[in-house]
């Protein structure tokens, strides 16, 4: 009805979530959880320790725990447990489909087999559609303060698992690593048949943007935001519609933001550009989907009818075929309808 809020509009309507860390999605409940059931040491004495040393001043600063977190992931079922809470987490937001992204590296190096990280978060993903009803692709994201060859090792690694990508992603501390460095194994991808992301624009220039552009050949893009710098540049985003997942909290936490009602999205909005919200590390940046879209819209004012395309935009810019896509888009529709 017209006089639901927004906030119970928003809790109601179907979504996909686009630009999500399994790794970010660990709680400091599950964190201890799994230090105890796996001996793992942690630095923190408490869950309330934890939550408290989340302070973030840059991207590097969140990057350094956010590893360390990791840590206790050891086994299969460590993998499944993690994604399975994301999931149990988004389908109370109303998520219908994520794309989530992993970090093997992070694993790897530590000396957890490849096939474990796999087929841990692929048991997740499969009791999430047959208990949750939430579909889920996986992207293989590389960590881009890495070298060139390791990203290539990690390609050639997943190369008998490729049935459970849907892409490849590129994650990590940015500034410094522009998406030149992973060109050739951005093709390689390509060539398997693997969508590709890159994060660019987060604390990057614009010209890491246009570079994700001009030689990753990306399908969608992780954050964007200091497109908003370059004219051309969102003239370009827009006539093309390429995608944008977009982190209002995320950005906040994150200081590439210093107030939400300094966020970017009503101007892309504005400028035409095609913007998702998304949560990103939301164990660690305070909120799920629903509560980046609640936090934005408070603050800079969003319409029912914006938070409605947001909605719709989530599904055109998955990687779902074109039937599921519409099938999602008119659930999205009928609850418009539904609550006018
Ligand atoms: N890894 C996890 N979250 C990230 C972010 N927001 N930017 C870059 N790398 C990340
Ligand atoms: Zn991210």
């Amino acid at each position: 009805s017209p006089s639901m809020s927004l906030d119970a509009y928003i809790a109601g309507l179907p979504k996909a979530e686009l630009h999500l860390h399994i790794e970010g999605s660990l709680e400091p409940e599950l964190m201890f959880e799994l230090a105890q059931r796996n001996g793992v040491a942690i630095p923190f004495d408490s869950v309330e320790a934890v939550r408290a040393a989340y302070d973030f001043s840059n991207l590097q600063d969140f990057l350094d725990i956010y590893y360390a977190g990791a840590n206790v992931l050891l086994t299969r079922r460590d993998f499944e447990d993690l994604a399975f809470a994301y999931f149990r987490r988004a389908a109370a937001d109303n998520v219908r489909h994520a794309e989530i992204f992993f970090d093997p590296q992070t694993h790897t190096d530590r000396g957890v087999p490849f096939e474990v990280v796999v087929e841990g978060l692929v048991a997740g993903m499969d009791r999430a559609k047959a208990e949750l009803g939430v579909t889920s692709g996986l992207i293989l994201s590389f960590l881009r303060h890495l070298s060139e060859e390791a990203a290539f090792a990690t390609l050639e690694a997943a190369t008998p698992y490729l049935d459970h990508f849907v892409g490849v992603g590129l994650d990590s501390s940015e500034v410094g690593h522009p998406p030149s460095k992973f060109a050739r194994v951005f093709a390689a991808a390509g060539e398997l048949g693997l969508k590709l992301c890159a994060h660019a624009g987060e604390e990057g220039p614009p010209a890491y943007v246009r570079e994700a552009l001009d030689l990753l050949h990306i399908d969608r893009m992780d954050h964007g935001n200091r497109s908003m710098e370059d004219e051309a540049l969102i003239q370009r985003l827009a006539a093309s519609q390429m995608t944008l997942t977009v982190c209002p909290l995320s950005n906040l936490k994150l200081c590439v933001v210093k107030d939400l009602k300094d966020h970017p999205v009503p101007e892309m909005l504005r400028r035409g550009l095609h913007v998702t919200l998304n949560s990103d590390d939301p164990a660690y940046f305070g909120g799920y989907v629903n509560e980046n879209y609640r936090q934005l819209a408070q603050a800079v004012g969003l319409t029912r009818e914006q938070v409605t395309l947001l909605a719709r935009n989530s599904f055109e810019g998955s990687f779902l075929a074109e039937a599921d896509k519409a099938a999602r888009i008119a659930e999205v529709e009928a609850w418009a309808a539904r609550s006018a």
